[in-house]
């Protein structure tokens, strides 16, 4: 049973909670590693790593674009998972930090602010001249420019190659050493850093796990939970603030 309000959950330092692509498949993004996920395909070697876009910058350019306008489709919404962490949020506040791996802005769309983007975000775009990251909704192009120092030519999506270091690690590990609940939703476990946090807090903090199905990490945690996200975890999120 998750351990409830009131207890070494919130009293040793709250609550982080991870997720993955598959909190958002309902919403009709697609996860990475199901069989009709994104890198079934096409190659992460083409598209996902500094080398691919320093080989074929048009090519990755135009993978993400494709992906970030499905960030702008009408249809595309939160679902009751992502309303469940940001209700969490709400009646505990400053006690959960949500860390997701996801680069669409869906979390913020439920209303989710503690929030951090391990592996960057799609709509955003960083520069190469001056490195800053602009909200970025459109394609980038080949002429696009730098919206903070005009650079043109010089623009890249701002979310994490394989390869390259996850963002906020700091802020992130400092959350791990002193949660009392670990909770990973809607991820396969197959991707470091985030797939050996858990591993990083059992026997201190509870740790529960949420995914449709055992994920590859499955056997470190204390408890888990398996059926889609948005059953799971409204449930899970009702239990804990039922104080079960
Ligand atoms: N509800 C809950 N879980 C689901 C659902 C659902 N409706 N649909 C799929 N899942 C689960 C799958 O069973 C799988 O375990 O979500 C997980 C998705 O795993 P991946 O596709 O590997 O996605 P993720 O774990 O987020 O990948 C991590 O890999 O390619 C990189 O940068 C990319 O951030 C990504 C990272």
């Amino acid at each position: 049973m998750p351990v409830a309000r009131g207890t070494r959950v919130v009293e040793n330092g709250g609550i982080v909670v991870l997720t993955g692509a598959g909190i958002s498949r309902e919403s009709g993004l697609a996860t990475f590693r199901d069989t009709d996920g994104i890198w079934a395909r096409v190659r992460i070697e083409e598209v996902a790593t500094p080398e691919a876009f320093a080989r074929d910058p048009c090519r990755v350019q135009a993978f993400y674009n494709a992906r970030r306008a499905q960030l702008a489709d009408p249809a595309l919404a939160p679902n009751a998972a992502h309303l469940a962490l940001a209700r969490l949020e709400r009646e505990w506040p400053g006690e959960v930090l949500l860390v997701t791996q996801n680069v669409d802005d869906l979390h913020e769309r439920a209303g989710s602010r503690h929030l951090l983007h391990m592996h960057g975000e799609l709509g955003k775009a960083r520069c190469l001249a001056c490195g800053a990251a602009s909200p970025w909704s459109a394609d980038i192009e080949p002429i696009s420019a730098c919206p903070a120092c005009g650079a043109t030519g010089r623009l890249r999506p701002h979310v994490v190659w394989f390869g390259e270091m996850p963002m906020e690690m700091d802020r992130i590990d400092e959350a791990l050493g002193r949660c009392g609940l670990f909770v990973s939703i809607g991820t396969s476990g197959s991707v470091y850093p985030a797939a050996g946090f858990v591993a990083g807090v059992r026997g201190r903090a509870r740790t529960v796990e949420l995914n449709l199905e055992p994920s590859e990490g499955a056997m470190l945690f204390d408890e888990a939970i398996h059926g889609p996200a948005t059953q799971v975890v409204p449930a899970f999120v009702d239990r804990l603030l039922a104080g079960r």
